[in-house]
């Protein structure tokens, strides 16, 4: 994707992983329709994004809108303003213990849930929001929770779950899950999708998720891995960025061609599980 004047390095390169991740689930799993000017706003089906405020449920709810869903969310009280302006016509605050009985008083017939948390939790929360309608529930993290798929058996809401990676079309293992084979209509989707994506991103009509840029490089970045083990961040991703000169060192480039002083080294920082995306 091209880099849109108007986007930092940091912002552009945090976008490339949820955006991947996130279409996966809606157009080659959840088969919506892209965005494209002729959706009509609200004609698609009642969408809830699990875990809102994350650095996915952000992407989900703008993208989610732009195929016509009605987007719902939860997230703490903190980051409703986050995902209002996201997108999202109504949040739910997960932490109330009443909250899916909110849900299912508000009377939003919810079919498809995108759950960007993924843990026993909130799979027997979404398994209880689907339990009327049935539905597609899908888990950002894999493996998809237990909990969800005990209570909902396939014949009343699906559940399923994917990884970003296999947007690049070959075989790859991940460690402790399962082993994943080639899969090129995943890669043909990336293909077309990449298109459509930058146009989104040129537009302003998908804005990345709120970041914590600090310097310091691959130093730094230790000293941030330690602190997302005592607190982790809620509703942003911290970016380590790099100086350009020591980029052109390592790649022998000519400094001539180095149009921006700094390169993201886009490194992102899960709260819900700790793991780390490069
Ligand atoms: N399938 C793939 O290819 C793929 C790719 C990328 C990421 N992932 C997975 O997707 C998940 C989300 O990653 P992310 O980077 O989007 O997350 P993130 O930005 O780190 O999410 C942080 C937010 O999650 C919410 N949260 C944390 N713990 C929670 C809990 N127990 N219950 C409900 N909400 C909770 C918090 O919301 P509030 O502050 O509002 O409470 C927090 O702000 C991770 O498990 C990650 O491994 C999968």
């Amino acid at each position: 994707m091209h880099n849109p004047e108007f986007l930092s390095f940091e912002e552009s390169a945090s976008l490339g992983v949820w955006l991947a991740t996130v279409v996966q689930v809606l157009y080659p799993v959840m088969k919506l329709p892209l965005p494209s000017p002729h959706i009509l706003a609200n004609s698609g089906p009642a969408l809830l994004v699990y875990g809102g405020s994350s650095a996915t449920g952000t992407i989900a709810i703008q993208v989610a809108k732009l195929s016509g869903c009605r987007v719902y969310a939860t997230c703490s009280a903190a980051n409703n303003d986050l995902v209002m302006s996201r997108g999202a016509e109504k949040w739910f605050d997960y932490n109330q213990l009443d909250f899916v009985e909110q849900i299912e008083a508000a009377g939003l017939s919810i079919t498809h849930i995108v759950d960007c948390i993924g843990t026993e939790e909130s799979g027997i929360a979404c398994s209880k929001i689907l339990a009327l309608a049935g539905g597609h529930y899908h888990s950002i993290r894999v493996p998809c929770p237990e909990s969800f798929k005990e209570r909902r058996p396939e014949d009343t809401a699906l559940a399923t779950t994917a990884l970003g990676y296999t947007m690049f079309g070959e075989r790859f293992e991940f460690p402790g899950v399962a082993e994943y084979p080639a899969e090129p209509a995943m890669e043909e989707f990336a293909k077309k999708w990449v298109l459509v994506a930058e146009e989104l991103v040129k537009t302003g009509k998908v804005q990345p998720h709120p970041l914590d840029i600090r310097g310091g490089g691959l130093e730094g970045l230790l000293q941030g891995l330690q602190e997302m083990r005592t607190q982790a961040p809620r509703g942003k991703k911290i970016v380590y960025s790099r100086e350009w000169g020591l980029i052109e060192a390592d790649a022998g480039l000519p400094i001539e061609s180095v149009t921006e002083k700094v390169v993201c080294l886009p490194v992102a920082i899960n709260a819900v599980d700790r793991s780390t995306f490069t």
